[in-house]
Order: structure tokens, then sequence, then C-alpha cells
């Protein structure tokens, strides 16, 4: 028999993205009305967990940030309890503070710590969990890269906001007889370029699964011009690269979970498009909109059913362990699949071949 729960904690780690306040709702009032658990939510993720910064959540708390964006705890995307950044100065020095985090948890007398985050957050919660504290786990990313589910609570939302933008390009484009092209987010893989692509006619669609040649991309727009369509939209995620090239780095941060930051893909793609077709050529990076705003219903379904799986988890005992989605079913996997590495798009992925087959290029 599971130990009997009485308490239980809750955090948000790394990049916001619509949906989190979803899943706090979630779980704090399925706590609370299932099962009468106590429910502490710690500030600014890991943060909050190493400095002992937290607050009760009480049923009213939650009550009425379902369709919210952002997350009512905050978060942050660079204190790992494992490699503490600290500042001093112009220097940046790390140190090991794992040990206060798991002893705020023991002093709290907190059953379960449920912690909701992508592959860096999810990877800590890993090791966390190894060395005692009780953690399951909640996929969040508006990336939808993670290991283990096959979809994370935000990323229909990005694509949803991605979309909105290429369909209110095309008017301008079209107008204009220019070709647009939109950067979107993703990190390293291209999930949010490939479904928003799609969803908006986007004419190219550059990920980092499928290298593109800028030829083959220079000729498909030209094509286009040829047979009288004067506008082309080009949808490209930032982690896209050329054959044989590499992806383009907007900054490091070096104190941040995973340190590389992407961008500038949209502009070098301009240079080289007006270079080879002589189009006129815009470039519009849509940035941190696409973790703004409020979920669509999608999102705040996905939140719903794995906040309430996580505390199924919590109460059978179950740690070590995340709610992942598998097809329409929400199960659960150890958290260990989510830690270390990324999900890059399948080859093979459906999509593409459909997509393939509407006359959509992948640029290569
Ligand atoms: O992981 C979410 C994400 O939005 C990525 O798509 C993007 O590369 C990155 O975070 C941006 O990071 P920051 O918020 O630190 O600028």
């Amino acid at each position: 028999m599971p130990a009997k729960i009485r308490r239980i904690g809750i955090l948000t780690g790394g990049g916001d993205c619509p949906g989190l306040n979803a899943v706090i709702r979630a779980v704090t009032k399925k706590a609370i009305l299932v099962h009468g658990w106590e429910v502490i939510g710690f500030l600014d993720g890991f943060h909050g967990l190493v400095n002992n910064r937290r607050r009760r959540l009480h049923y009213d708390d939650v009550s009425g940030i379902l369709t919210e964006g952002g997350t009512v705890l905050g978060t942050s995307k660079t204190v790992n309890p494992y490699h503490y950044a600290i500042k001093r100065g112009n220097r940046l020095a790390f140190r090991d503070l794992s040990r206060r985090a798991v002893a705020n948890v023991r002093r709290l007398k907190l059953d379960g710590l449920i912690v909701v985050g992508g592959d860096g957050t999810l990877g800590i919660a890993h090791r966390l969990n190894e060395d005692g504290v009780p953690v399951v786990g909640i996929p969040k990313t508006i990336d939808n890269d993670l290991k283990g589910t096959e979809v994370t609570v935000g990323f229909h939302s990005a694509v949803r906001i991605a979309t909105d933008a290429i369909d209110n390009l095309h008017s301008t484009a079209e107008a204009l007889h220019r070709v647009m092209i939109l950067e979107v987010m993703g990190h390293r893989t291209g999930w949010i370029a490939l479904f928003a692509g799609v969803a908006g006619g986007g004419d190219v669609v550059l990920i980092p699964e499928i290298p593109f040649d800028i030829r083959s991309v220079a000729q498909v727009l030209l094509r286009r011009n040829r047979f009288g369509k004067r506008f082309s939209i080009v949808v490209a995620a930032e982690g896209a690269h050329p054959r044989g090239g590499g992806e383009v780095v907007r900054e490091m941060v070096k104190e941040s979970l995973d340190p590389v930051r992407l961008g500038g893909i949209g502009f070098a793609l301009a240079e080289d498009i007006k270079k080879l077709t002589a189009l006129d050529t815009r470039v519009v990076v849509l940035g941190h909109l696409q973790r703004g705003g409020t979920p669509i219903a999608y999102d705040r379904l996905l939140a719903t059913r794995f906040g309430t799986e996580a505390i199924d988890l919590v109460a059978r005992g179950r740690f070590g362990r995340m709610a992942v989605a598998t097809g329409s079913r929400v199960t659960h996997a150890p958290l260990s699949a989510a830690a270390g590495g990324f999900r890059p798009i399948p080859r093979g992925f459906p999509l593409i071949a459909s997509a393939r087959s509407v006359g959509t290029s992948f640029g290569d």
C-alpha cells in the first residue's frame, strides 16, 4: 500500500507556455476535491525549491486561471539545483545545491512533488527522484520535442499562433508580390514549423530534420512566379539549416539549462533568396508571441488530463513517472524517458508525405 499522502508540492520550470495554469488548476483542484490534500506551489521553478520560496495553493487560488497564459507560480530557465548559477558582478560560479532542495522537501513534509517542464526540467526532476524526492512529471513545451510523449502542453497553442501569423502574412505577400519568410521557434526541432506551415499553406517549410538546399528553395519560388503565383510564404524553424551547414545561433546564455539560443535563419535566408531570385523579400520573426496568450481548447484538455493523471500517479505511489500522451490516450512513462536529448520529427512522419503530395516544398 502506498504511504498516506497529506501534502504535495508543484512547480513549473523552464520556458512558460499556454496551458501551465490549466495544469496547476487541474492538479490543485483534484488534490483538494478528490483527496483532501494540501498543495504547496514553489515560486519560479527550482529557484523556489532551493530557496524555500513557496505559497499554499487553495481552491480559490486556482479558480478562474484555466484560460490564462503564463504561470501563476512563475518559472525559471536558469535554475538547476545540481548546477546552481551564482552571479558575483560579472563572474558566474556554479554550486550543487541539490541537497538543500531535497532538505526543503523533507522539512515541508511533502509526500510528493509534481514537476511541470520540458526536457531540462524533467531531467532534473528525474535526478531529484533518484535522490529520494518522490517526483511525478508533467510534460510541457511549445517545442513538442520531449521524448516519451507524442504531445506536450503548449504545443498546439503555439501552432495556432504561428498559423494565424501565416494567414495574416498571405494578404500582404499577395498584395505586394513578395516572398514573406516567417521564422518560428522550436529550438532544434521543426514541430511548430511543420504543423503551422502545413496548416497555413506555406509554400516552403524548412525544418532542421530536413536540411535544405538554398538553390532548391530559390527554384520553387521562381517556379511559382512563372506559373502566375506572384507571392510565396516560407516558414522556417529557427533551427533550420542548409545541408552541410549549421544552425544560426543568436546568443549563448551561460547560466541556462540549455545555453544555446537560436535565431536569425530568417534574415540569412532572405539575403540568399534576394541574391538568387531578385524577388522582393521580407522577414517576420514571431518570437515569444508563440508562448503567450490563452491556451486553445486542446491544451486546456491536455493540461486537465495530464494534471489529473499526475495526481493519480501520486495517489498510487508511482513516483519517478510522468504523464504522457500516446495516440488519444493519456498514460504514464518513466521520467528517465524524458531526460537527455530531444525528440526530432521522426523520419517518415506521415504529415511530411501529405504536405509533399499537395505541393509543399521542404527545400531539399
Ligand atoms: O523552449 C521554448 C523556446 O521558446 C524555444 O522554442 C526557443 O528556442 C527558446 O525557448 C527561447 O528561449 P528564451 O525564452 O530564453 O529566449
